[in-house]
């Protein structure tokens, strides 16, 4: 028996990097998912294999992993997740999982907490264990802590339960917005989600009392961004995205190179800013207008940058078990 799992990529519209410090953030889900297909294995094997990372690596049992290995394939999120999903039904017995990916990986899209609840509920389902969504989110965000040694629990719950989340340190509740359309742009990242976390902690560790103050700005306009996206006021959004990607430049997470393009899109008449970590990856942009949509498109397009296109979405963690 085969199992399909799928989770939502998760776009970050306001708040990344204060959330860390217990500030608040809007993370929204999107119609573009990361797809695990499982298969659970007599032996304590562990076999996993990426089309898109070109990967196919196997291992005798957990106990034999060679994290070296992991790592360098990018795979420490699944493997994590695995160990953990393992520990926490206190079972070895083995696993085969194939991952499908069309978002580009570590990029700013949440596909490492979709990777990681996705493992882990593979793991679950597939051996007849019961799925709570509530320990499913919080081992996915194990998951991210533990590879990254620092991470917000954003992203595990935004692909876990879908929809649009106000977060702030636990506590979470789903906002109700009207779909929004979004172009995610591309370009290729330097850095880890890790080395940009560390970096914002650096800065804060040495200039606590400004750095507490971009926090700080940021939260007020997540909270005004709540009251724009609830009444989809694209005006205001556009504002306050715009506002949030200037701070998020003073936290230095920004190239100069993409805060040059972005600087050249706004002035295009579009909200637009880093999605996530930054150090590059993945940036979102926001225009309720068609005409200028197909603007932004066409520049995109010339400069020879990937877009996605794609929407908010409700759709968080899906299950389905079939023969193959
Ligand atoms: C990463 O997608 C967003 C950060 O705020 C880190 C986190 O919340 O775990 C930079």
């Amino acid at each position: 028996m085969w199992i399909r799992v799928s989770c939502p990529g998760v776009v970050k519209f306001f708040g990344e990097h204060a959330v860390v410090y217990g500030y608040h953030a809007i993370a929204v889900a999107i119609d573009s998912r990361v797809e695990i297909y499982a298969r659970p294995l007599d032996s304590e094997e562990i076999v996993v294999n990426s089309e898109s990372l070109g990967v196919n690596v196997k291992f005798r049992s957990v106990d034999s992993v060679d994290w070296n290995v992991v790592w360098s394939r990018k795979l420490m999120y699944i493997f994590k997740a695995i160990e953990l999903a393992m520990n926490y039904v206190n079972s070895r017995k083995g696993i085969e999982i194939h991952v499908k990916s069309d978002l580009p990986v570590s990029a700013g899209l949440g596909t490492s907490a979709a990777v990681s609840v996705a493992t882990i509920s593979a793991y679950l389902s597939c051996h007849n264990y019961d799925l709570n969504l509530n320990e499913v989110s919080k081992l996915g965000y194990r998951t991210e802590l533990e590879v990254q040694g620092t991470a917000s629990r954003m992203d595990t719950t935004v692909t876990t339960y879908g929809g649009a989340i106000l977060i702030k340190e636990d506590s979470w509740r789903r906002i109700e917005i009207p779909e929004i359309p979004v172009i995610i742009g591309y370009v290729e990242r330097k850095y880890s989600t890790k080395d940009m976390v560390l970096k914002v902690k650096k800065l804060r560790d040495n200039y606590p009392e400004i750095i507490e103050h971009v926090f700080r700005s940021i939260d007020a306009i997540v909270l005004k961004a709540l009251e724009c996206m609830r009444n989809d006021n694209s005006e205001c959004i556009i504002h306050l995205m715009n506002m949030n990607q200037k701070l998020l430049e003073v936290l230095g997470i920004c190239s100069e190179d993409m805060s040059q393009l972005l600087d050249t899109l706004r002035k295009l008449g579009v909200g637009c800013k880093v999605t996530g970590a930054g150090g590059n990856g993945c940036f979102i942009i926001y225009t309720s207008n068609v005409e200028i949509e197909k603007r932004v498109v066409e520049f995109l397009k010339e400069k020879n940058i990937k877009i996605i296109r794609t929407r908010t979405s409700n759709l968080g963690l899906q299950i389905e078990k079939f023969l193959k």
